[in-house]
């Protein structure tokens, strides 16, 4: 399943989510990273990894994201602290429409290596002839 509500935990107050690294996720967390001061008008992401595993949440505001497995662009949008989207290795990803006050979180099963990017999109459709 590519999109997953977590349990929402709390009381009075206030609420908590928690995160587990192969258990929550679909694998291993090495690295964690945050989006923040984004602006509506300006999409990011718009490259696939070779390797890295991505699971995506939306912890305040919100965002689309589209995903593309080069034979299907599905767009998802995140505005629930508790929604967690995981985009496969070998999937193209953009993020887009941001509310100012988004803060998108990322676990990444991968540490960061620029090598393991592709930027070009007719690269990506070439490379895994999908
Ligand atoms: P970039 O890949 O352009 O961001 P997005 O995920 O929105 O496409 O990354 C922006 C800059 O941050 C770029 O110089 C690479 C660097 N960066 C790291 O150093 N470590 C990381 O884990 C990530 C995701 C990016």
């Amino acid at each position: 399943m590519t999109t997953k509500y977590h349990q929402i935990l709390g009381d009075h107050r206030g609420k908590l989510i928690a995160i587990e690294s192969g258990i929550d996720v679909p694998f291993e967390v090495k690295r964690v990273f945050y989006i923040y001061g984004t602006q509506s008008g300006i999409p990011r992401g718009q490259h696939s990894h070779h390797e890295t595993k991505q699971y995506l949440i939306v912890v305040s505001g919100s965002c689309k994201v589209t995903l593309d497995n080069g034979n299907e662009k599905t767009t998802y949008k995140l505005n629930q602290p508790n929604l967690g989207l995981f985009q496969d290795r070998m999937v193209w990803g953009e993020m887009h429409d941001f509310s100012e006050d988004c803060v998108l979180l990322v676990l990444a099963s991968e540490h960061y290596d620029e090598e393991d990017y592709i930027r070009n999109y007719d690269e990506f459709l070439e490379m895994y002839n999908v």
